[in-house]
């Protein structure tokens, strides 16, 4: 279902954006999806429709068989490296440029680990969930560029003889501190909240949306598919976030 259209509803947010200083956006893997990247949790097509999260995306796993973990994470990686920013990180990025340009900021918190929303030009991402893109060595805390490790085998390895790892947030791990205490910030200082492409069940992540409602805030969720936080935002736009954030924008400056 797409209201995209629905002509009062874009306007009025379009308008919201138009008059904030501070926006903060929480993004999730349906922001990507118009890159090719795949999903977690829509029904057939998601990747927890396939595979097991508890076999591969949980720190117990890691620990268990670190050879069927980091080989899963390479293939994610090259579903990534393949994969270009689409019109929405492109609408984003120019979002957060406009509100910098006049003294304000877009602060982007995303749980996505691909690293598009850098690519497609936006600044200061706090990754929630860390990123593919860089590995680290479990033995000494070394952290370097997924270029620079060695797949010839799996598990990959460090000189030092450690397992590398991605830097990302498995299951059963903490979030990185940094990004908690930016995303808090951003939340707390917003005037307008948006939440993007994100199923918003997982925490605590999700917990920015509850803290932003409660914090009475304009909040808008842009999303094909109704979440378990629709019904308490404020503005809902269904649609897929390439089609939606583009024409805010648009409608932005006209
Ligand atoms: P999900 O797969 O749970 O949700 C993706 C959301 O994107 C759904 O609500 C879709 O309806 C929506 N969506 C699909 N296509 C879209 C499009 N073109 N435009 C906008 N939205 C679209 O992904 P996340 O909410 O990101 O964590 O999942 C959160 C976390 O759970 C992930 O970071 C990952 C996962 O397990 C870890 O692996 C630790």
């Amino acid at each position: 279902m797409t209201d995209i259209a629905h002509p009062h509803k874009i306007e009025h947010v379009a308008e919201l954006l138009r008059n904030a200083t501070r926006i903060a956006v929480l993004t999730g893997a349906g922001m990507s999806a118009e890159s090719g990247i795949e999903t977690f949790r829509q029904p057939q097509t998601g990747l927890w429709a396939r595979y097991n999260p508890m076999e591969l995306a949980h720190v117990d796993a890691l620990a268990r068989d670190p050879k069927t973990v980091t080989e899963w994470y390479h293939w994610r990686f090259s579903k990534c490296a393949d994969a270009k920013p689409n019109p929405g990180h492109e609408a984003l990025a120019r979002l957060q440029q406009l509100k910098r340009d006049a003294g304000g900021d877009v602060a982007v918190l995303t749980q996505n680990i691909d690293g598009l929303h850098q690519v497609g030009g936006a600044r200061d991402i706090v990754e929630l969930h860390g990123s593919i893109l860089r590995w680290r060595c479990q033995k000494t805390g070394e952290m370097r560029p997924i270029r620079e490790v060695d797949f010839s085998s799996f598990p990959p390895t460090s000189e030092a003889g450690g397992v590398l790892r991605p830097d990302i947030v498995l299951f059963g791990e903490m979030l990185p501190i940094d990004a908690l205490e930016a995303a808090e910030r951003a939340v707390m200082s917003c005037d307008v909240f948006l939440t993007i492409g994100t199923s918003a069940v997982v925490y605590p992540a999700a917990g920015y949306i509850d803290l932003a409602i409660s914090r009475g805030v304009p909040t808008v969720e842009i999303n094909p598919d109704a979440t378990p936080m629709t019904g308490s935002v404020s503005h809902a736009l269904r649609g897929p976030s390439g089609a939606v954030l583009p024409e805010l924008l648009r409608r932005m400056r006209d």
